[in-house]
């Protein structure tokens, strides 16, 4: 038996992943409690509609206003689950003002005003854990600050959003619509309240804003990442790039040499034979490049009650352990010291270096191809792999799918809008990039 007291909780949203918070801490208490030196108690909890939760709330305060948990003194840690920017960041603020640790799910919340929030952390020597933010029961946060701390991090390749990924998966393996297999995530609950997050990128550019700051040690910039979403891709385009032995898949890039970081969320073509492109339905990968230990890949599930509650619990057991034993020896929020966060430039997206892949539809007529390919050759723009189709039954057109070599996206721009001035062409042009993943 512990000689400390319990340490008291207070949830904010009883939704599902709340729901599967008490389940996870209700079902390992024993070990939990082993394992945190004292035992983890939910006293109070916020819901915006208690009827309907699924959570065993025997013993707990029960309230609709989220503010009665926050300034109850009773409270040792708050665990913000409403998702969201506002009230979130003011219930974070109050509850480190009033001297509570926060844990929160929410990446929308720290990926635009983390920075804010850790800084008011500190001010009051509070700890604010979000694990659960990044890829949900993937302990990657803990991976890169802790596991990884040792290396020079040079490159972040992940897919974290599961509803995107889950929707490519369906358009590949059954050959499904877009629009389809949206409306069947939607029914599964694994998309975000406003779906346009998922399939815009938005949720994805959340997370990458969180993994860059911890893989680099600089100040979270929700506002600098290039986004591309998936509605654009078509299954014709996920069943050409497998033609040429690639996989679409809705990437988080952040990569990072002498000239700056490149911030970037769209559809990638990744050569098949990556782990990476084996990632499928809602699932969540995350592949780390660092000098020392190379790649290392990151599986789980990335959203889902009891996947998430595991990111959720573990946080609380951080914080628990801090309490009792070693309170000064805290793990950075963003990995590196905070007087230490170095704001290095963000790459325009019209100077980095893709390989790409172009999908065209083209009259099907003599000397086409040759002005497509001369507008081409006179940006230096190299051609890896050209692939014309027969045209759909009574269709006048062609598709041409090209594949590039690597070349700066400035460049692309302008060949892609010649391109699309032709008369012989009906633009737009498709245009995905293509990312190899290698060693380097
Ligand atoms: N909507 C998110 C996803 C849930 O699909 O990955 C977890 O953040």
């Amino acid at each position: 038996m512990s000689v400390y007291p319990p340490v008291k909780v207070g949830l904010l949203g009883l939704g599902t992943v709340g729901g599967g918070v008490t389940h996870v801490l209700a079902r390992n208490a024993g070990e939990i409690s082993r394992r945190a030196g004292r035992e983890i108690l939910i006293t109070h909890a916020a819901a915006r509609n208690l009827d309907t939760t699924t959570a065993n709330t025997t013993g707990m305060k029960l309230t609709g206003e989220a503010l009665e948990v926050v300034d109850d003194p009773e409270v040792s840690i708050i665990v913000e689950l409403m998702g969201g920017y506002e009230p979130s960041r003011s219930l974070a603020l109050r509850a480190l003002a009033n001297g509570k640790h926060v844990v929160t799910a929410n990446k929308a919340l720290i990926a635009k005003h983390g920075n804010e929030i850790f800084a008011a952390a500190r001010n009051a020597g509070m700890m604010v854990g979000f694990e659960a933010a990044v890829a949900g029961g993937i302990p990657i946060i803990k991976a890169i600050r802790e596991g990884l701390a040792g290396n020079r991090i040079e490159w972040v390749a992940g897919i974290i959003n599961g509803t995107a990924n889950f929707i490519l998966s369906e358009m590949r393996d059954k050959g499904r619509d877009f629009p389809e297999v949206l409306a069947e995530a939607q029914a599964l609950g694994y998309a975000e309240a406003d779906p346009t997050f998922d399939i815009e990128g938005i949720d994805a550019a959340h997370k990458l804003t969180i993994l860059a700051s911890i893989a680099f040690g600089i100040p979270l910039q929700f506002d600098q990442v290039y986004i591309e979403g998936i509605r654009r891709i078509t299954r014709e385009d996920v069943a050409y790039a497998e033609e040429f032995g690639y996989r679409i898949k809705h990437l988080g890039i952040a990569r990072r040499d002498e000239r700056g970081v490149q911030l970037r969320v769209h559809p990638t073509l990744i050569p098949e034979r990556q782990l990476l492109a084996n990632v499928n339905g809602v699932m969540n990968a995350v592949l780390v490049k660092g000098d020392a230990v190379g790649q290392s890949l990151y599986y789980g599930a990335g959203a889902g009650a009891e996947p998430t509650a595991s990111a959720i619990v573990a946080d609380i057991i951080d914080v628990v352990r801090t309490l009792t034993a070693d309170p000064d020896n805290r793990v950075p929020h963003l990995a590196f010291q905070p007087d230490a966060l170095s704001n290095l430039p963000v790459w325009p997206m019209a100077a980095v270096e893709t390989a790409y892949y172009l999908r065209l539809q083209a009259q099907d007529r003599p000397g086409v191809l040759a002005e497509v390919t001369r507008i081409l050759a006179d940006r230096d723009i190299s051609i890896e792999a050209l692939l014309q189709k027969e045209p759909a039954p009574g269709a006048s057109d062609v598709p041409i799918i090209l594949l590039t070599y690597e070349v700066q996206e400035q460049r692309m721009n302008e060949a892609i809008a010649t391109i699309e001035a032709l008369a012989s062409i009906r633009a737009p042009v498709t245009r995905i990039r293509l990312e190899h993943l290698d060693a380097d």
